[in-house]
């Protein structure tokens, strides 16, 4: 069966190791958003690998990955992930595994720089997003604007391609002093022969590569980035990245949209809910809804290494957020659902489950707040499950966990991860 897997929550939901999982039974695995503000960490054998942009399905030798055109591709990221693959003997050629859309757009060093002074300079103030400051957002600004730069044009012409980066840079030139541009185009400019050398053998039009994997009846894997939460459309803006998270996306990012219509969606969360960057998030531990509730925090990011793969920020922790999740199933068209980490929070005597929201006048929410104002106001309803010794369905206090969340959402929760290892999943 083909699958297009989400993040259900606000990203970080353990996704590496379902696609990861999923990959085992896939021939092709492909990126349709973001770009290296990811980080999918995977535990094989007892060693860790990090990848921010390459698709996790690489780790398995028979898989093909594909980069969309939906995906932001900064081509030192890039080369420096395929050259810890090949290190780690994943591949010896990285053109035999991976291809890349021609119409991806680049991330080029002046989107990274964009990026950070912007949060810089917005830091302390509401404008503060939290960004991973990887030039995401840039970059798909100057898409938008239809003045960015894509794989293909590396390929124009060296004074077409120079051309094309003067006019997108001097978007910005107010926004860099002359001799910060100058050096910026330098950065860009420096490494053109190279970024050319590795991706001219990779560079396919994504349409006619998938319909022609279509035809032989390859197995296709989507594989999100970020999560339902972040989405630019529907999460909770401005709080969001900066492209489409949710199952549509991957019709668009990945062209080839009647491939994605036959997909199951499969939507990952934890059995809690993290966060990075700012942005309200009602059932954070802030010490506020539970008594000892900032110590329940401490120990589930500390057992749980919850600290961001890109950016080692420590995460924010609350309690599973059933509202939040009701709505990323409905939004993004999540058919079935995988729970992850439950392992974590084993032992603990009982856990806390959001099941509504309450607006300052003591109403009940009957949708999901549009505004971030409103979503700080919301005041989270618990209900408590007891807690359980074992996180999969051996054990009848997580099984009812479990059915509690599969009977709020409507839909099955067909997959459990108890741990970080590869066989750590159980399928129900
Ligand atoms: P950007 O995608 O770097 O522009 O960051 C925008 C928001 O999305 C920030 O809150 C980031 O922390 C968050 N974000 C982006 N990528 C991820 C991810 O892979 N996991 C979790 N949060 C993410």
């Amino acid at each position: 069966m083909n699958t297009i897997l989400l993040g259900a929550q606000w990203g970080d939901e353990g996704k590496g190791k379902v696609v990861d999982h999923l990959s085992a039974k896939a021939d092709l695995v492909i990126r349709f958003q973001g770009g290296n503000n990811a980080g999918h960490s995977l535990w094989v054998g007892g060693k860790k690998t990090v990848l921010h942009l390459i698709p996790s399905g690489i780790l398995h030798p028979h898989t093909t990955c594909l980069i969309g055109e939906g995906v932001v591709l900064d081509p030192n990221v890039f080369i420096q992930e395929i050259s810890q693959l090949q290190s780690a003997k994943v591949f010896t050629k990285a053109s035999d595994r991976i291809k890349v859309a021609e119409r991806t757009h680049l991330i080029l060093p002046f989107h990274r720089a964009l990026d950070v002074a912007r949060e810089t300079g917005a830091k302390g103030t509401k404008a503060h997003i939290g960004t991973t400051g990887r030039g995401i957002g840039p970059a798909y600004e100057t898409k938008a604007l239809r003045k960015g730069v894509r794989a293909i044009d590396l390929f124009l012409g060296e004074s077409i391609f120079l051309e094309k980066i003067e006019t997108l840079m001097n978007e910005y030139s107010g926004k860099f002093t002359a001799d910060e541009f100058t050096e910026l185009k330098k950065q860009t400019l420096k490494d053109l022969d190279y970024w050319k050398k590795i991706l001219e053998p990779m560079l396919v039009d994504s349409t006619s590569f998938l319909m022609k994997n279509h035809a032989e009846n390859k197995r296709f894997l989507f594989e999100g980035a970020q999560g339902v939460m972040l989405d630019l459309d529907h999460g909770t803006y401005p709080y969001v990245t900066s492209s489409s998270t949710t199952s549509p996306a991957a019709g668009i990012g990945a062209a080839y949209p009647k491939l994605t219509r036959s997909c199951r969606v499969l939507g990952i969360a934890k059995a809690y809910i993290t966060r990075v960057g700012t942005g309200p998030v009602p059932t954070e531990m802030l010490g506020n809804h539970v008594e000892g509730e900032l110590e329940v925090a401490e120990n589930i990011r500390k057992l749980g290494h919850e600290f961001g793969a890109t950016t080692g920020r420590p995460r924010r922790i609350g309690w599973q957020d059933l509202v939040a999740l009701k709505y990323a199933v409905d939004v993004a068209g999540i058919d079935e659902m995988a729970i992850m980490k439950g392992d974590i929070l084993a032992g603990m005597e009982d856990f806390k489950v959001c099941v509504e929201y309450r607006k300052p006048n003591g109403e009940k929410w009957n949708q999901f707040p549009s505004t971030v104002e409103d979503l700080a106001d919301a005041k989270p309803i618990y209900e408590s499950v007891k807690g359980w010794k074992v996180a999969n369905s051996s054990d009848p206090d997580y099984r009812n966990y479990l059915e509690k969340i599969e009977k709020y959402l409507g839909v099955s929760v067909k997959y459990v991860g108890y741990g970080p290892e590869r066989e750590q999943m159980e399928v129900r």
